[in-house]
């Protein structure tokens, strides 16, 4: 069996999730530690078993036997990191959110184009068995077209948002707070439920942090999509609890998709007075991550299709920096 060779550019907080998918699928070996923090990245590498660990990541680029990297730096990292990985002869796998605003990604995009290279965005949400029924309801129609929907993310990124040193939440370095970090991954699951979207009227705001350095810690988005359907997304960093969901209704029936206390991801349809679990997926986040991861490496090894097309993602930042955009201008915003 052929095994590729991979390296890590970052190796922080979600570095693990991607350790454990790799074991898991056991096509591709981590090779590389590429992380500025290296008693981190040393720590990492001795725990794991992998041979080599640098600080300059265009150190691992040199290396004739790497296949790929996977990017997990900061979202600003994101768009030089893949461009000079895919000049050097790489493929490349980045963790969202793509790059900072719609440009950037256009750029990566193009120079996949340009050098051939394959380049493949993990937007991990959308391979979780849950969201995927959720989706196949809505397209065979066992779930009729709903009128509106509401997400939600309750979480407490109020430790880092008061942390000067830390990267999350400042603008230049992440593209914006809470919406552009959480509400990445609830805008690119709406778009892949619901299709495009034909309008935007945000409102994020930094309401608790009280840190000037640092973009918006509560946000509060409305979504016209072009099939009629209305959605509210509502994200807060700044509660003590965590917690997301979907839900989304017509006359008839209301869907329900909500991560439990064992961390499983559920779906539920409630028709009149009786309310049916119909899928729950175990360890929802970890399992989507090593299923996005496989089929990254079914892309390189089988010639797979990607499941969704980097315009997809492209499309999901330009709704992200126009959601900015209606927030600072305090305006409904029509989409292209
Ligand atoms: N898909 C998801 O659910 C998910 C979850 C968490 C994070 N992410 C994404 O993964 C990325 C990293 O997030 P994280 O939470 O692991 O952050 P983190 O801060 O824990 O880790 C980032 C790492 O990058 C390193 N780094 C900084 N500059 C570097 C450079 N020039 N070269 C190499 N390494 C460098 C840092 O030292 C740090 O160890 C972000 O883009 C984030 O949006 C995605």
């Amino acid at each position: 069996m052929t095994t590729l060779n991979v390296a890590f550019l970052g190796a922080g907080s979600i570095a693990k999730d991607h350790l454990y998918a790799y074991k898991k699928d056991g096509r591709a070996k981590v090779t590389w530690l590429c992380d500025t923090n290296l008693e981190r990245a040393g720590k990492l590498a001795q725990e794991y078993d992998i041979p080599n660990v640098t600080a300059d990541y265009t150190e691992a680029l040199q290396d004739p036997k790497l296949d790929f990297v996977d990017i997990m730096a900061p979202n600003f990292l994101h768009k030089p990191m893949a461009i000079n990985a895919m000049n050097a002869g790489k493929a490349v796998l980045c963790e969202k959110p793509m790059a900072l605003n719609a440009q950037e990604s256009q750029d990566m995009v193009d120079e996949a184009r340009s050098t051939g290279q394959r380049l493949f965005v993990k937007y991990h949400q959308r391979f979780d068995p849950v969201h995927a029924l959720a989706r196949k309801m809505l397209e065979t129609g066992e779930f009729p077209k709903p009128v509106m929907a509401l997400a939600t993310l309750f979480g407490n990124h109020l430790p880092s948002m008061l942390n000067a040193s830390h990267w999350r939440g400042v603008p230049s370095l992440t593209g914006g707070g809470c919406l552009f970090s959480s509400g990445s991954h609830i805008i690119d699951l709406l778009r892949f439920f619901f299709g495009d979207v034909q309008a935007i009227t945000s409102v994020n705001r930094q309401l608790i942090a009280n840190n000037p350095e640092k973009g918006d810690d509560n946000a509060s988005v409305i979504l016209e999509f072009k099939s009629g359907i209305i959605a509210t997304f509502v994200g807060c960093w700044t509660t003590n609890t965590w917690s997301r969901s979907y839900k989304w209704w017509n006359e008839d029936r209301t869907m329900y998709i909500y991560q439990d206390e064992t961390k499983a991801n559920r779906l539920d349809v409630e028709e009149g007075n009786e309310r049916k679990n119909l899928l729950v997926a175990p360890d929802w986040a970890r399992q989507s991550h090593s299923i996005a991861i496989s089929h990254f490496l079914d892309q390189m090894l089988k010639d797979a299709l990607p499941y969704y097309p980097l315009e997809e993602c492209v499309k999901s930042m330009k709704t992200l920096e126009l959601a900015y955009k209606s927030s600072a201008e305090g305006c409904r915003i029509l989409v292209d």
